[in-house]
């Protein structure tokens, strides 16, 4: 596998997202809805490249002492190698360094892989959202990091 390059989201890589957003989730981000992003002052969006094409991308909204992260998708046959790790680790290492005091984010609470990658990161579920995902309905775990444990 040649290597992964992390860089700061840009109006050049939003084909890619929009298609890796239709290749990860039953109702994805619409390609308006990703470039609107980068006009967002609150938002941190770390895209994976390989050899030239994202691959991934990770994003996290920072309201006061907050980060919420937004989304973190790799394309599937990307998967298994590291990347989402690299791009969560991206985040939580803004997080810190911005001075945010928590990390959170919402997850399908059947999506297994994205759990696992979360508890490896030191993430732990703190409560549930009933019903919050469509296509299908499912509750979502709410997880969240004490950036004190980073
Ligand atoms: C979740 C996701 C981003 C993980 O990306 P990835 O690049 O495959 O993850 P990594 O290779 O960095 O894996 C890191 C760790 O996460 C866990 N993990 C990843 N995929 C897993 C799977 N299919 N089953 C179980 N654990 C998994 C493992 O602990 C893994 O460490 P290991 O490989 O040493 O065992 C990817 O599966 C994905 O894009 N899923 C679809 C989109 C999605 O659901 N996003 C989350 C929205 S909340």
């Amino acid at each position: 596998m040649s290597d992964i390059r992390l860089e700061k989201m840009n109006s050049t890589h939003i084909d890619d997202l929009a298609e890796i957003e239709r290749a990860c989730f039953s109702e994805p981000w619409s390609r308006e809805g990703i470039a609107a992003e980068l006009s967002n002052p609150n938002a941190v969006f770390y895209v994976a490249v390989q050899d030239g094409k994202a691959v991934g991308y990770g994003g996290m909204h920072h309201i006061v002492d907050v980060c919420y992260i937004a989304n973190i998708a790799v394309l599937p046959e990307a998967r298994r190698c590291g990347i989402g790790k690299k791009l969560l680790t991206a985040l939580c290492d803004y997080a810190k360094e911005a001075g945010a005091a928590e990390i959170t984010l919402e997850v399908r609470q059947s999506n297994r892989a994205a759990i696992d990658l979360y508890v490896k990161m030191g993430f732990e579920t703190v409560g549930k959202r009933k019903d919050f995902y469509k296509k299908p309905t499912e509750d979502a775990n709410i997880m969240t990091k004490n950036i004190c444990n980073i």
